[in-house]
Protein backbone atom coordinates (compact mmCIF):
# COMPACT_ATOMS: atom_id res chain seq x y z
CA UNK A 1 0.00 0.00 0.00
CA UNK A 2 1.18 3.76 -0.77
CA UNK A 3 -0.07 7.00 -0.31
CA UNK A 4 0.19 9.53 -3.35
CA UNK A 5 -1.12 12.40 -4.84
CA UNK A 6 -4.18 12.42 -6.71
CA UNK A 7 -2.82 13.99 -8.83
CA UNK A 8 -0.51 11.14 -9.93
CA UNK A 9 -3.70 8.35 -10.40
CA UNK A 10 -6.18 10.85 -11.63
CA UNK A 11 -9.35 12.01 -9.94
CA UNK A 12 -11.58 10.90 -13.02
CA UNK A 13 -10.62 7.14 -13.21
CA UNK A 14 -11.01 6.58 -9.27
CA UNK A 15 -13.74 9.01 -8.42
CA UNK A 16 -16.37 6.35 -8.47
CA UNK A 17 -14.09 4.34 -5.38
CA UNK A 18 -13.55 7.19 -3.61
CA UNK A 19 -17.32 8.07 -4.07
CA UNK A 20 -17.98 4.18 -2.44
CA UNK A 21 -15.46 5.12 0.43
CA UNK A 22 -17.31 8.72 1.28
CA UNK A 23 -21.08 6.66 0.62
CA UNK A 24 -19.70 3.58 3.16
CA UNK A 25 -18.41 6.34 5.92
CA UNK A 26 -21.39 8.29 5.94
CA UNK A 27 -25.11 8.84 7.09
CA UNK A 28 -26.12 8.89 3.18
CA UNK A 29 -26.83 5.68 2.17
CA UNK A 30 -30.39 6.32 2.46
CA UNK A 31 -30.54 8.82 -0.04
CA UNK A 32 -31.20 8.11 -3.93
CA UNK A 33 -27.91 7.87 -6.21
CA UNK A 34 -28.06 11.32 -7.55
CA UNK A 35 -28.37 12.84 -4.14
CA UNK A 36 -25.28 11.17 -3.27
CA UNK A 37 -23.57 12.38 -5.34
CA UNK A 38 -24.41 16.11 -4.68
CA UNK A 39 -23.12 15.19 -1.10
CA UNK A 40 -19.90 13.42 -2.08
CA UNK A 41 -19.21 16.71 -4.45
CA UNK A 42 -20.03 19.07 -1.91
CA UNK A 43 -17.79 17.37 0.41
CA UNK A 44 -14.83 15.53 -1.37
CA UNK A 45 -15.32 16.77 -4.84
CA UNK A 46 -14.78 20.68 -3.76
CA UNK A 47 -11.22 20.04 -2.52
CA UNK A 48 -10.36 18.40 -6.08
CA UNK A 49 -11.88 20.87 -8.28
CA UNK A 50 -9.80 23.60 -5.74
CA UNK A 51 -7.23 22.45 -4.15
CA UNK A 52 -5.81 19.31 -6.16
CA UNK A 53 -2.41 19.85 -4.35
CA UNK A 54 -3.54 18.75 -1.16
CA UNK A 55 -5.53 15.45 -2.21
CA UNK A 56 -4.19 12.50 -1.66
CA UNK A 57 -5.54 8.70 -1.73
CA UNK A 58 -4.21 5.18 -0.04
CA UNK A 59 -3.64 3.01 -2.68
CA UNK A 60 -2.82 -0.97 -3.58
CA UNK A 61 -3.21 -2.99 -6.44
CA UNK A 62 -5.38 -0.37 -7.91
CA UNK A 63 -7.72 -0.19 -5.41
CA UNK A 64 -8.18 3.06 -3.18
CA UNK A 65 -8.23 2.24 0.29
CA UNK A 66 -8.44 5.84 1.75
CA UNK A 67 -8.36 9.32 0.70
CA UNK A 68 -7.24 12.75 2.43
CA UNK A 69 -8.11 16.10 1.11
CA UNK A 70 -7.79 19.42 2.76
CA UNK A 71 -7.77 23.24 2.35
CA UNK A 72 -5.06 25.67 2.70
CA UNK A 73 -6.87 28.83 3.33
CA UNK A 74 -10.37 28.03 5.02
CA UNK A 75 -11.26 31.77 5.86
CA UNK A 76 -10.85 32.35 1.99
CA UNK A 77 -13.01 29.23 1.18
CA UNK A 78 -15.96 30.29 3.09
CA UNK A 79 -18.24 30.88 0.03
CA UNK A 80 -16.94 27.96 -1.76
CA UNK A 81 -17.67 25.20 1.23
CA UNK A 82 -21.08 24.95 1.91
CA UNK A 83 -21.72 22.56 5.15
CA UNK A 84 -23.03 23.84 7.86
CA UNK A 85 -19.75 23.10 10.37
CA UNK A 86 -17.50 24.47 8.58
CA UNK A 87 -19.04 28.33 8.95
CA UNK A 88 -19.81 27.88 12.72
CA UNK A 89 -15.90 27.84 13.25
CA UNK A 90 -15.13 30.60 10.93
CA UNK A 91 -13.73 33.25 13.48
CA UNK A 92 -10.54 30.34 14.28
CA UNK A 93 -9.75 30.29 10.68
CA UNK A 94 -7.58 33.31 10.47
CA UNK A 95 -4.89 31.53 13.21
CA UNK A 96 -5.65 28.27 11.95
CA UNK A 97 -6.10 28.18 7.60
CA UNK A 98 -5.39 23.96 6.71
CA UNK A 99 -8.54 21.96 7.21
CA UNK A 100 -8.85 17.96 6.35
CA UNK A 101 -11.45 15.47 5.64
CA UNK A 102 -10.30 12.05 5.84
CA UNK A 103 -11.62 8.90 5.29
CA UNK A 104 -10.94 5.21 5.35
CA UNK A 105 -12.80 2.31 3.70
CA UNK A 106 -15.28 0.87 5.99
CA UNK A 107 -13.84 -2.79 7.09
CA UNK A 108 -10.38 -1.78 6.99
CA UNK A 109 -10.28 0.28 9.29
CA UNK A 110 -7.68 0.45 12.51
CA UNK A 111 -4.80 -1.06 10.09
CA UNK A 112 -2.93 2.11 9.78
CA UNK A 113 -4.02 3.72 6.46
CA UNK A 114 -5.61 6.93 8.41
CA UNK A 115 -1.94 7.01 10.14
CA UNK A 116 -0.20 7.05 6.69
CA UNK A 117 -3.21 9.73 4.61
CA UNK A 118 -2.53 11.77 7.62
CA UNK A 119 1.28 11.59 7.45
CA UNK A 120 0.84 12.73 3.68
CA UNK A 121 -1.02 16.06 4.96
CA UNK A 122 1.01 17.28 7.49
CA UNK A 123 4.15 16.83 5.49
CA UNK A 124 2.58 18.77 2.77
CA UNK A 125 1.46 21.76 5.33
CA UNK A 126 4.89 21.65 7.02
CA UNK A 127 6.85 22.03 3.99
CA UNK A 128 4.18 25.07 2.58
CA UNK A 129 5.40 26.38 5.90
CA UNK A 130 1.40 25.99 8.23
CA UNK A 131 2.30 25.97 11.50
CA UNK A 132 -0.99 23.77 12.44
CA UNK A 133 -4.02 21.84 10.55
CA UNK A 134 -7.48 20.51 11.91
CA UNK A 135 -10.78 18.76 11.60
CA UNK A 136 -14.26 19.30 12.51
CA UNK A 137 -15.68 16.35 14.46
CA UNK A 138 -18.16 15.57 16.88
CA UNK A 139 -18.01 14.95 20.10
CA UNK A 140 -19.48 11.28 20.09
CA UNK A 141 -17.52 9.72 17.29
CA UNK A 142 -14.56 7.33 17.89
CA UNK A 143 -12.19 8.81 15.43
CA UNK A 144 -11.87 11.49 18.44
CA UNK A 145 -9.56 8.99 19.98
CA UNK A 146 -7.48 8.33 16.41
CA UNK A 147 -7.26 12.21 16.83
CA UNK A 148 -5.57 11.90 20.10
CA UNK A 149 -3.54 9.28 19.14
CA UNK A 150 -1.57 11.61 17.02
CA UNK A 151 -1.63 14.64 19.20
CA UNK A 152 -4.61 16.54 18.20
CA UNK A 153 -6.00 18.93 20.91
CA UNK A 154 -9.60 20.53 20.90
CA UNK A 155 -9.13 24.19 20.71
CA UNK A 156 -12.57 25.27 20.26
CA UNK A 157 -16.25 23.46 20.38
CA UNK A 158 -19.46 24.09 19.30
CA UNK A 159 -22.89 22.78 21.23
CA UNK A 160 -25.10 20.89 18.92
CA UNK A 161 -27.63 19.82 21.07
CA UNK A 162 -27.00 16.45 22.38
CA UNK A 163 -23.34 16.47 21.19
CA UNK A 164 -20.72 19.07 21.01
CA UNK A 165 -19.03 20.28 17.30
CA UNK A 166 -14.89 19.90 17.88
CA UNK A 167 -12.27 21.68 16.06
CA UNK A 168 -9.13 19.58 16.87
CA UNK A 169 -5.74 20.72 16.12
CA UNK A 170 -2.45 19.09 15.35
CA UNK A 171 0.75 21.64 15.59
CA UNK A 172 3.49 21.11 13.07
CA UNK A 173 7.05 21.30 13.89
CA UNK A 174 6.62 18.51 16.80
CA UNK A 175 7.02 15.27 15.11
CA UNK A 176 3.62 12.67 15.13
CA UNK A 177 4.22 9.96 17.97
CA UNK A 178 6.67 7.72 16.97
CA UNK A 179 3.90 5.27 16.73
CA UNK A 180 3.48 6.36 13.40
CA UNK A 181 6.48 4.76 11.89
CA UNK A 182 5.16 1.31 12.71
CA UNK A 183 3.11 1.83 9.96
CA UNK A 184 5.50 3.89 7.25
CA UNK A 185 7.48 0.85 7.51
CA UNK A 186 5.15 -1.94 6.89
C1 LIG B 1 -10.81 7.85 11.59
C2 LIG B 1 -10.08 7.04 10.53
C3 LIG B 1 -9.75 7.96 9.34
C4 LIG B 1 -8.76 6.51 11.10
O1 LIG B 1 -8.11 5.72 10.11
P1 LIG B 1 -7.68 4.21 10.47
O2 LIG B 1 -6.98 3.67 9.29
O3 LIG B 1 -8.85 3.48 10.97
O4 LIG B 1 -6.71 4.48 11.68
P2 LIG B 1 -5.31 3.78 11.95
O5 LIG B 1 -5.43 2.33 11.81
O6 LIG B 1 -4.28 4.48 11.16
O7 LIG B 1 -5.17 4.16 13.47
C5 LIG B 1 -3.98 4.42 14.04
C6 LIG B 1 -4.18 4.35 15.49
O8 LIG B 1 -5.36 5.03 15.93
C7 LIG B 1 -6.24 4.08 16.55
N1 LIG B 1 -7.58 4.33 16.11
C8 LIG B 1 -8.01 4.44 14.85
N2 LIG B 1 -9.32 4.65 14.82
C9 LIG B 1 -9.70 4.65 16.11
C10 LIG B 1 -10.93 4.76 16.73
N3 LIG B 1 -12.04 4.95 15.99
N4 LIG B 1 -10.97 4.68 18.07
C11 LIG B 1 -9.85 4.47 18.78
N5 LIG B 1 -8.63 4.35 18.26
C12 LIG B 1 -8.58 4.43 16.93
C13 LIG B 1 -5.80 2.73 16.07
O9 LIG B 1 -6.16 1.72 16.98
C14 LIG B 1 -4.33 2.90 15.93
O10 LIG B 1 -3.70 2.79 17.17
P3 LIG B 1 -2.72 1.59 17.48
O11 LIG B 1 -1.52 1.83 16.61
O12 LIG B 1 -2.45 1.77 18.93
O13 LIG B 1 -3.47 0.36 17.14
C15 LIG B 1 -10.92 5.82 10.01
O14 LIG B 1 -11.12 4.92 11.10
C16 LIG B 1 -12.27 6.21 9.43
O15 LIG B 1 -12.36 6.51 8.24
N6 LIG B 1 -13.32 6.15 10.26
C17 LIG B 1 -14.69 6.36 9.85
C18 LIG B 1 -14.94 7.69 9.21
C19 LIG B 1 -14.41 8.84 10.02
O16 LIG B 1 -14.57 8.91 11.24
N7 LIG B 1 -13.76 9.78 9.31
C20 LIG B 1 -13.22 10.96 9.91
C21 LIG B 1 -14.24 12.04 9.90
S1 LIG B 1 -13.71 13.42 10.90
Amino acid sequence: MRVVSIKDVSFEAFKGQIFQIFLSQSSYQKHDVDTQWSYFEKWVGIYYKNWPDWFFVAVKDNEILGYICACPNSLAAIDKISFKSYHLFKEVYKDNPVHFHINVKAGITGKGIGAQLLHAITHKASSEGYKNLHIITSSHEKNVNFYHKYGFKTIASKSLGAFDLLLMRLDLGLSLPNKIDKYLQS
